[in-house]
């Protein structure tokens, strides 16, 4: 399909809704400022975007991207603009080669690299932040949307740069694209807790969940999102060999987010985050 369309694709993966939540915001600020935009969810990265300038947005998984932004991005040949907007769970630098993998296959595919921007949202896996945390985020994201739209909409470049720390460090977590999917197949969910309300198998991005004479099954098509565990409302599914690292249940990002508290963990970092309202 041609990649013709004047609107602005903003593409979006989202496991447990921060991405989303950002990109939704990304469209209302840009629509604001009279510049058309189309909002189209990844749903299996077999799409095609019918625009050829793009926003990609997505949720950083071990340093890295998902690994269905990959076959997505190979799918594209437009050959216009593109931008990047990413979430994560902390404010590390580490978090700054995410994108390469892509660069890499769009650059390949004709596309010029305009721009990353990143947005710290509540953990969905390793711990949970409070809801005061969680809503500090939210209002800081937004502030920075709104920036981001602006450089958007004058086409403004915002260089993408990454430490060799954070090169170094993604390039060894790629192993998770590998794991996952392996991990995956280790799912189990707990009879006693679950209400077989099979959410988990209806929102599965990769359908990989299926439920049949009673039993869950789990396949190989994990690409580790927890959008079923983080979204079961008894927290009846056990993650494999990362259960350990489990968060469960939707935030409340209504909280004061002046009553909001960095714990001990990367304190610093997201103290200089929240006072920076720019991109
Ligand atoms: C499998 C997995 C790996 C993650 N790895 C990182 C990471 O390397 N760095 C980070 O800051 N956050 C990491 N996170 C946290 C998410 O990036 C963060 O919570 C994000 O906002 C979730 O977005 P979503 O709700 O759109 O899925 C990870 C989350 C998951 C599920």
């Amino acid at each position: 399909m041609e990649q013709t369309e004047k609107r602005i694709g903003i593409w979006v993966f989202s496991g447990t809704g921060n991405t989303l939540k950002c990109a939704e915001a990304l469209a209302a600020a840009l629509t604001e400022r009279g510049v058309p935009v189309g909002l189209h969810e990844i749903a299996d990265g077999a799409e095609t975007a019918t625009e050829r300038d793009l926003v990609i947005c997505y949720p950083v998984y071990g340093f890295n991207m998902p690994r269905i932004l990959k076959p997505f991005c190979r799918h594209l040949t437009g050959g216009g603009n593109v931008w990047f907007l990413k979430t994560s769970g902390e404010p590390l630098h580490l978090n700054d080669n995410s994108s390469a993998e892509l660069i890499r296959i769009l650059r390949k595919n004709g596309y010029a690299i305009k721009g990353e921007f990143h947005y710290i949202m509540p953990y969905n896996m390793v711990f949970r932040h409070t809801d005061e945390m969680a809503s500090r985020m939210w209002e800081t994201a937004q502030m920075r949307i709104s920036d981001a739209a602006n450089k958007i909409a004058n086409g403004e470049e915002t260089p993408i740069k990454a430490p060799l720390s954070a090169k170094i460090v993604s390039a060894l977590c790629r192993i998770e694209h590998w794991f996952y999917p392996r991990n995956g197949r280790l799912f189990r969910v707990d009879p006693k807790k679950c209400v077989r309300c099979q959410q988990c198998v209806k929102h599965c991005p990769t359908k990989n969940i299926t439920f049949e004479n009673g039993r869950f099954r789990f396949g190989k098509n994990c690409i580790g999102c927890v959008r079923c565990s983080f979204n079961c409302q008894t927290g009846a599914i056990k993650i494999g060999l990362i259960d350990f690292m489990r968060v469960n249940g939707p935030y409340d990002f209504t909280r004061d987010p002046k009553s909001a508290v960095p714990g001990r963990f990367c304190r610093k970092p997201y103290e200089s985050y929240f006072a920076d309202k720019r991109d």
